[in-house]
């Protein structure tokens, strides 16, 4: 599982850093530090609801099994 952050588009609510300080780090500005990660599989739900806490929408989680798919989408 990954998480897709559309980093230019935060506009610094921190509630995703607020719900995961871990997963989510902010810069000195209060802005979303991080244009995504993999996330280890204990963290998947606190990935999830960092994801959810965010008003602006803008991270995204993306349920890619380990596997990486070879198939044309
Ligand atoms: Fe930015 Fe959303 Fe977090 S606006 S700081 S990614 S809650």
């Amino acid at each position: 599982m990954k998480v897709r952050i559309n980093q230019q588009a935060c506009a610094g609510h921190a509630r995703c850093n607020h719900v995961a300080p871990g997963l989510y780090s902010l810069d000195d500005n209060g802005y979303i530090a991080s244009t995504g990660f993999s996330v280890e599989a204990g963290q998947q739900a606190l990935a999830l609801r960092g994801a959810r806490a965010c008003p602006e929408r803008i991270i995204e989680v993306l349920d890619e099994p380990a596997s990486a798919s070879t198939g044309a989408a």
